[in-house]
């Protein structure tokens, strides 16, 4: 594919200090156009406002998808990304699932790589900092009427991010939500597409009013098996076993997920990827067989679950501490994306910077 440049007359100022998430965006971004069938004028320009027309589709019917990845720095230099193939795949399956076109796997990453190269001074270099990535694709073909539509924008952004928790890791306290659901088999909860987040926000309202972080979802069907929390898999530590949902359609298959059960996997744990009753669960809590519990997705990395509500019925885990499984866990992925640890499993993808 070949990408057209388009220089920036004046950089922008790098902020200074703590960048929080999501705060602050970079100079460029990548844009590519489809029509009549293929994708076209592959280009970085400078980061800033785009016009589009106010009849596209994606404002109607929603046809939006997008991903999230990051890029490390290491010590020694090596500007790193990690399992971009997983992010470009999960693209194209949801992109399919929504009736987009699909971009191939090879383009996606080349439209990441360079826009990872063209920012590189844009990678924060502080204990846990890194340049978050987000790719999207909208409908933009101007119609009203519900169809799949003919034109589309892939743009890909960046933003340098902090530690996502500053002070280290600390345990958050999770929402069990039993009235509202996310996703059920044949819908679209194993794609990233903003429909899913935009239903999952009544529930996140609740969870606040209650003092609590996020929300954990049960299954859309019996509203009885515990499936993932708002933007993270989840994995519980339960008599030696670590339990988690399977992908069999209503949850996303997290790149850290996959990751970490491997990595437990290689460490001789028993994992199990079965549905897991939300009774059960609490009963473990309760009756002190569930040791650990945690969320894991590319923003947070590993989060420790110290409190489960459901119903009014409140567990507490592992006294509200991280704990030692959740803590190694932790400490050898990001070892492995930061460039710190030895990767025996190839998923560092190095980004020539010259
Ligand atoms: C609903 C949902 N589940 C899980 C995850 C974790 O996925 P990953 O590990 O690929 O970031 C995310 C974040 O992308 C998410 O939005």
């Amino acid at each position: 594919m070949e990408i057209r440049f388009e220089k920036r007359e004046v950089l922008k100022e790098k902020p200074t200090g703590a960048l929080g998430f999501g705060k602050y965006e970079t100079d460029y971004m990548f844009v590519m156009d489809y029509d009549d069938g293929k994708w076209h004028d592959a280009r970085i320009v400078p980061y800033g406002p785009i016009e589009f027309d106010p009849a596209s589709m994606v404002l109607h019917y929603a046809q939006e998808t997008f991903e999230g990845m990051k890029a490390y720095k290491a010590k020694d230099g090596r500007v790193l990304l990690f399992r971009p193939e997983m992010n470009a795949r999960r693209f194209i399956n949801s992109n399919k699932r929504l009736s987009m076109p699909i971009i191939e796997e090879k383009d996606f990453i080349q439209a990441v790589e360079e826009l990872v190269r063209v920012e590189k001074d844009w990678i924060p270099t502080g204990e846990g900092e890194s340049l978050y990535i987000r790719p999207y694709m909208f409908a933009t073909e101007k119609a009203i009427g519900v169809h799949p539509a003919n034109s589309y924008k892939f743009i890909v952004i960046c933003s340098p991010v902090g530690a996502y928790y500053p002070e280290g890791v600390n345990p958050v306290k999770i929402y069990v939500e039993d009235e509202y659901v996310r996703a059920t088999v044949g819908g679209t909860g194993f794609t990233k597409c903003g429909g899913n987040y935009a239903g999952s926000l009544a529930a996140q309202v609740k969870a606040e009013e209650l003092g609590y972080t996020q929300v954990l979802w049960l299954d859309g069907v019996h509203r009885k098996y515990v499936e993932e929390v708002g933007s993270m898999n989840v994995m519980f530590e339960v008599d030696n076993t670590i339990i988690t949902a399977p992908t069999d359609g209503t949850v996303l298959p997290g790149v850290t997920r996959d990751s970490i059960l491997h990595i437990l996997r290689d460490w001789g744990y028993k994992v199990e990827e079965k549905h897991f009753a939300i009774d059960d669960l609490m009963k473990a809590g309760h009756d002190g067989s569930l040791q650990e519990a945690w969320g894991t997705g590319t923003a947070a990395v590993i989060s420790p679950i110290g409190e489960l509500y459901f119903k009014g019925d409140i567990v507490t885990i592992n006294d509200f501490k991280t704990g030692e499984l959740t803590q190694k866990i932790y400490d050898t992925l990001t070892g492995i994306q930061w460039g710190d640890l030895e990767d025996k499993y190839g998923w560092t993808y190095e980004v020539k910077v010259d």
